[in-house]
């Protein structure tokens, strides 16, 4: 997939001010170009057209997981989760984006100058872009297993969302790609399913649905714990979190991606077998369907994983943000 260059005029917040992101721009020494010293996140807003409302999707626990893996690297950020959320909401509200939207933290190691042992200099940004389907899923996708491993624990962990870690899932994407593939899948050193390039991986089989542990080299989903608890509690299904063999892929009864850029993406074929008859199963489209509800605000049981950008209810006070802005200015360097 490839989207559109974002508008010079979008808004973003970096270096602790709401700017244009023509003006949004990092040194050419910054460390964490050189050597990947970043962390990232990736949130959703689902626009819903009944109700006139854009909902970001568990904002909090995006803020929460990308604060603690930031501390992998010893990269601070210096505000509360919920005052990342309340960045997130002016973000929105000031680019007036009124469609799907993908929001990009992103908190690096900032220091302009040589040399790879990290120092105390951090900053970070958020950006709001409006963006649709990151795979074109609708008929189930063909995925490859790659040729190239996932990145193991005691290299760069993958249950971080770690910069330089992406270099492994773009040379994956890369040549899945080139090989006529729409996605990767990743095994790990030992030969067991790890997940997408950028998602994590479900197969069923006799009605239980599984899903690699998250110590098999995954990034801790939180569209996969989404899945799992739909999974549980709507549909009444056994899920179990163990490893699966490479072999598995091609027998399997369904088989399904997740992320927050994907969402639900069911795969019909890996390699050159087809999952069952090459058709997305029942219990994939069932919980695509109760995940699209659920993140468009239908499903009252999960109103809580959900922020409103211009409800009422949404408690951004400008007054609030001047605060954050300059806390967050000082801190950077
Ligand atoms: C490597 C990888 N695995 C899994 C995921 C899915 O995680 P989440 O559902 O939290 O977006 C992502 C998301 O970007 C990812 O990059």
């Amino acid at each position: 997939m490839k989207s559109a260059d974002a508008d010079p005029n979008l808004i973003v917040y970096f270096g602790g001010k709401y700017v244009p992101i023509s003006e949004a721009k990092v040194g050419i020494l910054t460390h964490a170009l050189h050597y990947g010293t970043g962390v990232f996140e990736g949130i959703r807003a689902h626009w819903d057209e009944p109700a006139q409302e854009l909902f970001v999707l568990r904002p909090m626990e995006h803020y929460q997981r990308w604060k603690r893996n930031c501390g992998i690297l010893r990269i601070d950020v210096p505000l509360a989760p919920q005052d990342l959320c309340d960045i997130t909401l002016e973000l929105m509200r000031r680019n007036a984006l009124r469609t799907n939207v993908y929001v990009r933290p992103l908190a690096y190691k900032c220091a302009e100058r040589v040399g790879v042992a990290p120092d105390d200099q951090d900053a970070f940004a958020i950006i709001a872009l409006p963006f649709g389907d990151y795979l074109h899923a609708e008929n189930g996708l063909h995925a490859g297993v790659s040729s190239w491993r996932r990145v193991e624990d005691n290299a760069i962990p993958a249950r971080a969302k770690i910069c330089g870690a992406y270099v492994n899932s773009a040379l994956a994407s890369d040549d899945a790609r080139r090989n006529g593939f729409d996605e990767a899948i990743f095994l790990n050193e030992d030969g067991h399913v790890a997940e997408g390039a950028a998602c994590n991986i479900f197969m069923a089989r006799n009605g239980t649905l599984i899903t690699p542990p998250v110590t098999d080299n995954v990034l801790e989903g939180i569209t996969r714990d989404a899945v799992m608890t739909l999974a549980r509690h709507e549909l009444g299904l056994e899920v179990i979190e163990r490893s699966i063999d490479h072999s598995e892929l091609y027998i399997c009864d369904e088989l399904f991606l997740s992320g927050t850029a994907v969402g639900l993406a069911p795969v019909v074929r890996v390699d050159h077998h087809a999952v069952r008859d090459a058709a997305i199963g029942p219990i994939t489209r069932r919980l695509q369907q109760l995940y699209f509800d659920a993140t468009r605000g239908h499903l009252p049981a999960y109103r809580h994983w959900l922020l409103p950008v211009y409800g009422s209810n949404s408690k951004t006070q400008g007054s609030k943000l001047e605060e954050l802005a300059e806390l967050a200015t000082t801190s950077v360097a």
